[in-house]
């Protein structure tokens, strides 16, 4: 009987894997660095991966190895003419950081990605990195992007999308150009990227004016090798939070998570709505903030959220919007319009497969509106995902609660989170 399956406890303490966005940087970064840089605990995921092999590609030595990688970097400049064009399959991250970089080397190469990261803006970061003089030719503003390396010129650069791909990509491009460049960022993102610049040896001064951040960034300083151990990943440990927050006699606890400032709106959100959730153990290791988090069925409040939270749980929105269906009062989640390009179109795909599922919910331009009930009546079974990972494991949590549903393209959950199948079950999650 499906409704004895229905809201079972979800007890134990699933492995979350690497954190997605450090183990890009922890690839990218150790590759133009000089040395040999140990990494331990990357995310092996398909859209990681592809960031790997574009490295392979370029030259650079790297040993995949059970516990660690090893990246043998040598240097700004070391990087070789790919044979072939770099695919990146439906990795956002990996097109635009390599963008960044790639816009300095003194070879060109050409981009390109699957279906669905060939919709995603491009300009976003073509534009910016112009003003350093960078030469990316894209098509209509999408992916294949060539990028014609050349000589970059510094400059200031105010970013204008609060977005740290933006960011970042400017940020790689300026640490191969002779001279000091300013970045401007009036909407604080994940920090990534500088902080692991500062701990390989940049020369980069970050600057805090009220809500502006102001990194000083000069180039042609080498990198050090270093080794990373990579913390678990937030964003990924968010399906299991709520899951144990919304079904009853859950109790869950995530070790080695990563809790970075820029990245903690989901933890900020769910305390507003009076989640049982506890950060134990805190530590710094490598400049970034790890917990261990104990989770346990919570009575949840709506809560209303504004934009400037967005910018620190952006890709946590498909998750929360399932916390805020059981929650016991309306939630309003303002100012979503970067999650319209997303993997998908992230805000319209929560508002149709949660309408699908029975909840009360709607969008006013950019704000999402979730009136909960104490029960749901199922529509439509069949979840839209549009190979987004994200929607296809909000709504695998939407289904501990109300019954089976059809997760269209589930093997997109590959980009993020490889083992979230076995996880989820390991800890009593029922999947249909
Ligand atoms: C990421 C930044 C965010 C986020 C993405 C990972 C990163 O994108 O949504 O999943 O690693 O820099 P934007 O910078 O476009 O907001």
């Amino acid at each position: 009987m499906i409704s004895d399956k229905i809201n079972s406890p979800l007890i134990g303490s699933p492995m979350i894997p690497g954190d997605k966005s450090i183990s890009h940087r922890s690839i990218i970064i150790p590759s133009i660095s000089n040395g040999v840089s140990e990494i331990r605990n990357i995310l092996k995921s398909e859209d990681v991966m592809h960031t790997l092999k574009a490295f392979k590609n370029m030259g650079v030595k790297i040993i995949e190895e059970n516990e660690k990688i090893q990246i043998f970097g040598n240097g700004l400049n070391s990087l070789k003419k790919p044979n072939e064009d770099i695919y990146l399959g439906n990795s956002g991250t990996s097109a635009r950081l390599l963008a960044g970089l790639l816009s300095s080397q003194n070879f060109n190469t050409r981009i390109t990605g699957d279906e669905s990261l060939s919709k995603r803006p491009m300009n976003r970061i073509a534009e910016p990195l112009s003003k350093l003089k960078a030469e990316i030719l894209t098509s209509d503003g999408k992916l294949p992007i060539i990028i014609n390396g050349k000589k970059l010129e510094s400059n200031n650069i105010e970013i204008k999308i609060p977005s740290a791909q933006i960011k970042s990509a400017i940020l790689l491009a300026c640490l191969n150009i002779n001279g000091s460049s300013n970045i401007i960022e009036n909407r604080i993102t994940r920090d990534h990227t500088e902080t692991m610049l500062e701990s390989f040896g940049a020369d980069i001064l970050i600057k805090k004016e009220g809500e502006k951040k102001i990194i000083n960034i000069k180039g042609k300083k080498e990198l050090k090798a270093k080794n990373i151990n990579i913390p678990c990943d937030l964003s990924s440990s968010a399906f299991f939070i709520v899951a144990a927050l919304i079904n009853k006699d859950s109790k869950i606890l995530l070790k080695n998570i990563n809790i970075n400032p820029t990245r903690n709106g989901i933890l900020l959100a769910l305390k507003k709505m009076k989640a049982n959730i506890n950060l134990i153990n805190k530590r710094i290791d490598n400049n970034e903030h790890i917990c261990d988090i104990e989770v346990s069925s919570s009575n949840l409040e709506g809560c209303v959220l504004d934009s400037a939270i967005a910018d620190l749980m952006i890709d946590e929105y498909p998750i929360l919007s399932i916390a805020a269906s059981f929650a016991n009062s309306q939630s309003i989640f303002k100012g979503l319009k970067e999650l319209r390009v997303k993997e998908s179109d992230r805000l319209n795909l929560i508002l149709t497969n949660l309408l699908n599922c029975g909840v009360d919910c709607k969008v006013i331009e950019d704000d999402l509106i979730i009136n909960p009930s104490a029960s749901y009546k199922v529509k439509n079974n069949n979840i839209r995902t549009d190979y987004d990972h994200r929607i296809a494991m909000a709504f695998c949590v939407m289904g501990t609660k109300i019954g089976p549903l059809k997760i269209n393209e589930f093997e997109s959950i590959s980009t993020s989170f490889p083992t979230f199948t076995d996880e989820f079950k390991k800890i009593g999650g029922i999947l249909f």
